[in-house]
Parts: structure tokens; C-alpha cells; sequence
């Protein structure tokens, strides 16, 4: 075996090991070899590219984006990516992006969590489509699915939509991306950027989570104002996988999610070839565990856009098309003050799932692994039991809200659930119960 096939099987072996390397710092300008010198030096597109690589590059902003904005990644492939056969239409399963078949409804909706599949089912295949707004055409809006899988995929895909974002329930995951390897477990998320190839590999039996769509502006770190230059997510801890690549022929299928529709191209080589890239434009990791949280010492709460990690930015300014916010473990110290969330109604509207435990707004009823809508408008907040308990507490101590993780896709737009969410036994066509014992407390006497 001479040295570049020796440096070629550790790297494949490397694409195989359990304890995977990454990249630190949110949108940084990473540069990684998979084989050293694999990466042209000072130049992007050399005549020849070291070991006989083709060079290629992705964009995922205009060119002519403002430097602060511009992303994009140069890789250099054992192939290129136009080397397939024709992509041809496969079946869709329970992906849409046709939103708005059936009339949103203004009610509060909660769905139980997606059943783990008994016939073999990879995170494809394994994507439900609950509700979503805009559309891909238009590169603005949001899908938004949940997914239960129990096998790895064999095949390979992109997204020309969306970025998508990932966010695991129940399950550890490898993201085999052409960019290298993202080990995933409950409690983290991953961004896969629009374009970009990934295999998703189970790490255990079974896999179970929800997956975000964004067709619009790339999910960036929100500015944080007043709060100064640190808190929140904190930049360094988003992490970038280093260059792994799979040197393999035979026959490999390639999906694409297109304009809503899935396509299947065959092709003789994994997708998985670059074996180095540098750049700004690639997938990365996040333990939402590290998010430092900000709250009230005083009194009342601030608006839950404080618990923002990741952030869409519509034309206008202000405006999110999405956010991305968790619900973690924190400490409410707030006197004088209702310390769960108090109730509301939003021009916004909000899609929250739970990781694990308990939501503080909810004594019952929201699962992990579940699922709730409160659109544009609708009222929501807590539920009777939550209420009863949090007015009459005890607020000398602090409430120490441990062991739980749930999260929001909250969007500009209304959220049109699709005629499956609509539909489905998981409906939990009960919720609006949950209100129903709010006692009336008024007393005109009583002050
Ligand atoms: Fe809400």
C-alpha cells in the first residue's frame, strides 16, 4: 500500500470512528484535509488541484452579499457534483410543502408523539410534514416536520429548498455530511446547509425528532443589544466537522428535495468525496446545554425572544421569518411575579415541541416527542392546574426548573397545518380543555 492509499484508509477509517473532531466558532472561516496538502494554497481554483481533486464551490449567498452575510465553502471532490445519471421523481411519502390544502384553523392544537414505524423506515422516509408557510419557490417560509426512523439511510440527499434544522427527540444520529461527520444526540441540533449531501446514520435503534425547514435568510446568531457581547448561544460553541470523505464506487442513490418534490438520481460513486474544503458555508452542531440563559432578578418576565439561539431574518427589519428558542433548565427568582409564562396572544405564531421533561406552562398533556400549534392570534398560556399552583406559591425561594428541554419554531407568519396534522388520531382534540377550569377569580369587593 503506497502512502496516499495509506493516508486514504485512515481517513476512511477515520469517517468511521466513534470520537469525531470538529471545528469551533458560529459562520467562521474553517479550514480543514482529510489528506495533507489536499487543500490548494493561496488560490481557490488551481490548474490542477493537489491528488488529482476537482475544486468546486458552494454558495449559499448571492455573491454579491455583504461580507458580514456572504457564505460560502470551496471543496475539492474526487468528482464533481454534476457527474449523476438523471434525477427522476420518487415519491413524495409524507413530505409537503403544499401548505394550505385544508383551511388553518384558529384553535389551539396538540398532537401526541409520532409512533416509532414498523416496517423499515430511514429519516427520509420518515419525515411527516405537520405544518409550514411561504414557499421554497419563493425561498421564504418554513416546513416544519417531525420525523421517526428506524434504520440508517442507504441513500444519500440534499435539500435545494431549505437549510434544514435538526433537532432530536429520542436517538443519537450520525449526519454523514460531504463536509464530514456530525454526531448528534437528544439535547443537540445540527443545521444542514441547503445543498449540502448527508447521509443520516442511527446511532441506536430507533430515532425519533422534528426537523425544521427554512427556505429564507440563513439561520445566524441573534444580535444581542443591551445584554452585551457574550450570553445566549455563544459563538465558539457551534461546531464544524472536519473533512472526512468515502472513496467508494458501485451504486448509490442520490436524493434531492426540489420545489417541494423528492428526485432520485443514480450514481457510481458515494457523494461523500471531499477530502477537503475550506470556507464558511458548512453544517454544524450545537448543544443547546450550553445556552446561557438570561431572565428576571427583578420582576415580571422579558419577552421569550430572549431565549432565541438561532434566528431568520426577514426583509424587515425586526421581523424574524423564524427563531429558533428554547425552554431550558433555569432558575425563576422573579418576585411579586407569575413565573410561568403568562398568557397571550401573538401576531407571531408558535410551533413548540419538547425534548424532554416537563414544560413549565403545562402540568400535563405535552409530551416529549409531541407537538403544539398556537397560530397567529390564538390565545394560549398556562393551563388551569398551572395557574391554581403558580398564584399562590411560595415565591421567597427560587423555582429551579430542571430536567426538561422544549423549544419553539415561532415564525412571522401564520403556520398552516397540513391535512395530516389535521386529520390524524396524534390530534389531541381535547386540548382546549386544559382552559376550561380556569375559575373566575374576580371580585369588584375585593381590593
Ligand atoms: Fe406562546
Amino acid at each position: 500500500m503506497g502512502v496516499n492509499e495509506q493516508l486514504a484508509a485512515s481517513a476512511v477509517i477515520a469517517l468511521a470512528s466513534a470520537e469525531l473532531a470538529y471545528l469551533s466558532g458560529f459562520g467562521n472561516e474553517h479550514a480543514t484535509e482529510a489528506l495533507p496538502g489536499a487543500l490548494p494554497q493561496r488560490q481557490n481554483s488551481p490548474q490542477r488541484c493537489p491528488y488529482g481533486l476537482y475544486a468546486e464551490q458552494i454558495s449559499g449567498t448571492a455573491f454579491t452579499a455583504p461580507r458580514g452575510a456572504n457564505r460560502r465553502s470551496w471543496l475539492y471532490r474526487i468528482r464533481p457534483s454534476a457527474m449523476h445519471q438523471p434525477f427522476v421523481r420518487v415519491d413524495n411519502g409524507m413530505l409537503r410543502n403544499d401548505f394550505g390544502a385544508d383551511a388553518a384553523t384558529p384553535n389551539q392544537l396538540r398532537w401526541d408523539p409520532l409512533p416509532i414505524p414498523e416496517r423499515p423506515t430511514d429519516f427520509i422516509e420518515g419525515l411527516v410534514t405537520f405544518a409550514g408557510n411561504g414557499d421554497p419557490h419563493a425561498q421564504s417560509g418554513v416546513g416544519i416536520h417531525l420525523y421517526a426512523a428506524n434504520r440508517s439511510m442507504q441513500r444519500y440527499f440534499y435539500n435545494a429548498d431549505a437549510e434544514m434544522l435538526i433537532v432530536p427527540q429520542q436517538g443519537r444520529l450520525r449526519c454523514a455530511t460531504e463536509m464530514g461527520v456530525l454526531d448528534l444526540e437528544p439535547q443537540q441540533i445540527a443545521v444542514i446547509p441547503r445543498g449540502v449531501k448527508v447521509q443520516v446514520r442511527l446511532l441506536d435503534l430507533v430515532a425519533r425528532g422534528y426537523l425544521c425547514e427554512n427556505f429564507g435568510a440563513l439561520l445566524r446568531l441573534p444580535d444581542l443589544g443591551p445584554i452585551g457581547s457574550n450570553c445566549l448561544a455563544n459563538p465558539r460553541d457551534f461546531l464544524a466537522p472536519v473533512a472526512a470523505y468515502e472513496d467508494r464506487e458501485g451504486e448509490f442513490d442520490l436524493i434531492a428535495k426540489f420545489m417541494g418534490n423528492l428526485w432520485c438520481a443514480r450514481m457510481d460513486h458515494s457523494p461523500l468525496d471531499v477530502v477537503a474544503w475550506h470556507g464558511n458555508y458548512a453544517p454544524y452542531k450545537y448543544d443547546l446545554r450550553a445556552f446561557n440563559a438570561i431572565g428576571s432578578i427583578s420582576f415580571d418576565h422579558p419577552d421569550p425572544s430572549i431565549f432565541t439561539v438561532l434566528q431568520s431574518q426577514s426583509d424587515t427589519p425586526g421581523v424574524d421569518a423564524l427563531d429558533f428558542v428554547i425552554f431550558p433548565p433555569r432558575l425563576l427568582v422573579a418576585q411579586n411575579t407569575f413565573r410561568p409564562p403568562w398568557y397571550h396572544r401573538n401576531i407571531a405564531s408558535e410551533f413548540m415541541g419538547l425534548i424532554q421533561g416537563v414544560y413549565d406552562g403545562k402540568a400535563e398533556g405535552f409530551l416529549p416527542g409531541g407537538a403544539s400549534l398556537h397560530n397567529c392570534m390564538t390565545g394560549h398560556g398556562p393551563d388551569a392546574a398551572t395557574f391554581e399552583r403558580a398564584s399562590t406559591m411560595d415565591l421567597s425561594e427560587a423555582t429551579s426548573i430542571t430536567g426538561t428541554m422544549a423549544f419553539m419554531f415561532e415564525t412571522r407568519c401564520a403556520l398552516r397545518p397540513t391535512r395530516f396534522a389535521l386529520h390524524t388520531e396524534l390530534l389531541q382534540r381535547n386540548y382546549f380543555e386544559c382552559w376550561q377550569g380556569l375559575a373566575k377569580h374576580f371580585d369588584p369587593t375585593s381590593l
